[in-house]
């Protein structure tokens, strides 16, 4: 099939390339004229292992190509993906601008066109593609959905740094669709995946990406929890959750405790939800108490290292890890983050390491010391806090952490090999 996806971001990259190679003909649409070009170039504008191969064998095939002109792209494609941006705004609610301006210059390509199917595959809260995506794409094209238009919800729950892997072969797809025709012309397209395909209406389609990403960011508040308990009883959390993920109904994926869930869905998601859930006048507390155990841990890291340094002001610490999580560049709502900002607020002299992530953070943090390696950071310092768990950190060694001025490690995500360093404290174990 011929398609456009617009918004060439992590999910719209990751969706074009992987359609492309399933023998697609596809159209990847950015207002970013530089992110049009490196793709076009075959340069991924982000880091996501396995992206890069796929990109340039696709660009070679001829399969797919990057644009700014949206129009263009349209007029040339039967199914059209909406993959923008859907940020938190400052009160955590969801922050619809892209959707909207994305909806009406859809909506004006739609006016002399024939029959297409539109996409959302953006995360967006139940109701927002009937209340507000639909009507204005009928507004702008003077076109009915569902007769002269088609419209489906795709919800996305690729992993970063898992994501070409993750598109190729998800758990389940989910069509979402106003009409019978649309989830049939979706479904076809995803014929040749070998996934569970769930179909839906819209708003439901909706709500179970939502549902998904607060039950997953739950499992890990909650072990956190468990965590914080474990310590005050002298037993590691770890071994306790392995017990735990051995019950087929709870499984052991996403009970690893530690400073904290980051990244650029989790905690915007729920957010959004318990903002959702309030405007309906119900009082999502279950929800609210995720996000609440979540921020104590990442702050917590900063109140441990002061229980063992006393003062923080002119104290040089070392942070291993930036990106949310290992495998991505990305430091959307990345606990590194928040541990900076208080470690700044409280005086301390800054010096961090990251493989892939450096780049992104400077834009926050423009004037704290950026290492080439994790032995340069830790070298002269008074303290190192473990913040992402990059498997380079795994070969650490005690000799390493000798060149510091004291020898305080706090761990966040249990990565240091116990045989190689001892003497490290972890958050909740
Ligand atoms: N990142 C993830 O792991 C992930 C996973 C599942 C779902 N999602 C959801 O997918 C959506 C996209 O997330 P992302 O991380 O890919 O975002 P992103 O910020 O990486 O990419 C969004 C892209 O849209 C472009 N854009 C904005 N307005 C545009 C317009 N009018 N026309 C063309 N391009 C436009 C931006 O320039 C940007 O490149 C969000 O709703 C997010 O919640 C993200």
């Amino acid at each position: 099939m011929k398609i456009a996806v617009i918004g060439t971001g992590y999910v719209g990259l990751s969706t074009g390339v992987g359609f492309a190679s399933k023998g697609n003909e596809v159209f990847c649409v950015d207002i970013d004229k530089r992110k049009v070009e490196q793709v076009n170039e075959g340069v991924s504008p982000i880091y996501e292992p396995l992206l890069g191969e796929h990109l340039e064998k696709v660009l070679e095939e001829g399969k797919l190509r990057a644009t700014d002109n949206l129009h263009e792209a349209i007029r040339k494609s039967d199914v059209i993906f909406v993959s923008v941006g859907t940020p938190p705004k400052k009160d955590g609610s969801i922050d619809l601008k892209y959707i909207e301006d994305v909806s009406k210059e859809i909506g004006r390509s739609l006016a002399n066109k024939g029959y297409k199917l539109i996409v959302v595959k953006s995360t967006v809260l139940p109701e927002t593609t009937e209340n507000l995506i639909i009507p204005t794409l009928e507004r702008y094209s003077g076109k009915k959905a569902g007769k002269d238009f088609g419209v489906c919800v795709n919800p996305e729950f690729l992993r970063e740094g898992k994501a070409m892997e993750d598109f190729l072969t998800p758990d389940r797809i989910v069509i979402g669709s106003l009409d019978k025709k649309s989830g049939n012309i979706l479904e076809k397209l995803y014929s040749n995946f070998s996934a569970h395909i769930l179909r839906t209406d819209l708003k439901t389609a909706e709500m179970i990406k939502y549902a998904s990403n607060a039950f997953l960011a739950m499992k890990i508040s909650f072990s956190n929890e468990i965590g914080n308990i474990c310590k005050r009883l002298g037993i590691d959390v770890y071994d306790v959750m392995k017990g735990v993920g051995m019950d087929s109904r709870i499984s052991e994926k996403f009970l690893s405790a530690g400073c904290g869930y980051g990244g650029s869905c989790f905690p915007k998601d729920v957010d959004a939800l318990i903002h959702k859930a309030r405007d309906l006048e119900y009082d999502p507390k279950l929800l609210e108490e995720v996000q609440e155990v979540n921020k104590r841990q990442k702050i917590g890291m900063v109140d441990l290292l002061e229980s063992k340094t006393g003062d923080l002001k002119g104290k040089e610490i070392c942070v291993l890890g930036l990106s949310f999580k290992p495998g991505t560049d990305d430091v959307r709502g990345a606990s590194s983050i928040e541990i900076l900002s208080k470690l700044i607020d409280k005086g301390a002299k800054i010096r961090v390491y990251d493989p892939k992530a450096k780049e992104n953070v400077r834009k926050f943090f423009p004037d704290i010391r950026y290492a080439e390696t994790p032995k340069d950071a830790i070298k002269g310092s008074d303290a190192c806090l473990i913040v992402t768990e990059w498997k380079e950190f795994r070969n650490l060694t005690d000799k390493d952490f000798k060149t510091m001025r004291k020898k305080v490690i706090i761990e966040g995500r249990k990565v240091l090999d116990r045989n190689r360093v001892k003497d490290f404290e972890g958050i909740c174990w």
